[in-house]
């Protein structure tokens, strides 16, 4: 899931101010990345309706993540498998984000809600600081198998999930989610920045190697090998020129930004939002 941020009333935003996935929205790329208007509350935990999923839905899902779980012995992150075994997902079905919501509960204490779409980020960032996760419930098309600009169920689950079952990760995100909401204009797109190569688009070292814990790589084909391959550019973590660095949604990502630990990206995170930008 990724916030979006425009106003109800947009005809007042200035454009520069909207984030990269809302630019897509406005210019007709894709519709599906125009944030929804929330006329009630999210349900969350046990009030979360598992719709009824086809047997082509349940074949994507298993298909998606045979592929994607062989890619990620030796890089994705020890922190990302190790919360992919503990949320013990199904190979074979969609998972019920009643029943994920209860297995992070007893974990950090995280609970997810159900979205029905692109959520703009006032009601995002509210919800990740009160430790609640918003995904989606519905699953890509078989034509966009390699990778999907708008938020669909597996990469919110198989993506974003496990890395919540992490507790550094975990008091990072609300932290993250406290800072955002705080935040107005400039600072705000500062933080969408941050999320995008943090949580979206993360590496970390681990015994010197690059490794994934970026939900946007872990749940992309195209993404996982683009990371280790030779055209990305992969730069030192600094969150004051992350959140200055623009980017696109629509293709391959060409910048990534490598954190020496999650406790370095938490640490880090505090003192730049925290103590430069007065946020928290
Ligand atoms: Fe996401």
């Amino acid at each position: 899931m990724m916030p979006a941020s425009t106003s109800p009333n947009g005809a007042e935003d200035d454009f520069s101010e909207l984030s990269a996935y809302e630019r897509a929205g406005l210019e007709g790329k894709d519709p599906r990345c125009i944030p929804v208007q929330l006329d009630a509350p999210l349900p969350v935990g046990d009030e979360i309706v598992t719709p009824d999923y086809t047997a082509e839905e349940h074949q994507i899902w298993a298909t998606l993540f045979k592929r994607q779980r062989e890619l990620l012995p030796g890089r994705a992150s020890r922190e990302y498998l190790e919360g992919l075994e503990h949320l013990n997902l199904p190979q074979d079905r969609i998972p019920g984000l009643a029943e994920l919501s209860s297995k992070l509960e007893k974990l950090t204490g995280w609970r997810v809600a159900r979205t029905p779409g692109l959520l703009h980020e006032q009601d995002f960032f509210k919800a990740l600081s009160e430790r609640v996760f918003p995904s989606t419930d519905y699953i890509r098309g078989p034509e966009e198998m390699d990778y999907t600009p708008a938020p669909d169920c597996f990469h919110d689950i198989f993506g974003h999930l496990p890395m919540i079952t992490d507790p550094d990760f975990a008091d990072f995100y609300q932290e993250y989610g406290r800072a955002s909401l705080n935040a107005k204009g400039a600072d705000r797109r500062r933080l969408e920045r941050f999320h995008w190569f943090t949580v979206e688009f993360g590496l970390l070292l681990e015994n010197n190697q690059p490794r994934i814990y970026g939900n946007g790589i872990v749940s992309s084909y195209r993404e996982v090998l683009s990371a280790f391959g030779n055209k990305v550019e992969r730069r030192v973590f600094e969150p004051e020129s992350m959140a200055e660095q623009e980017y696109e949604v629509w293709h391959i990502q060409p910048i990534l930004y490598v954190v020496e630990s999650l406790d370095v990206l938490k640490q880090r995170f505090r003192e730049w939002a925290g103590g430069q930008l007065g946020l928290l």
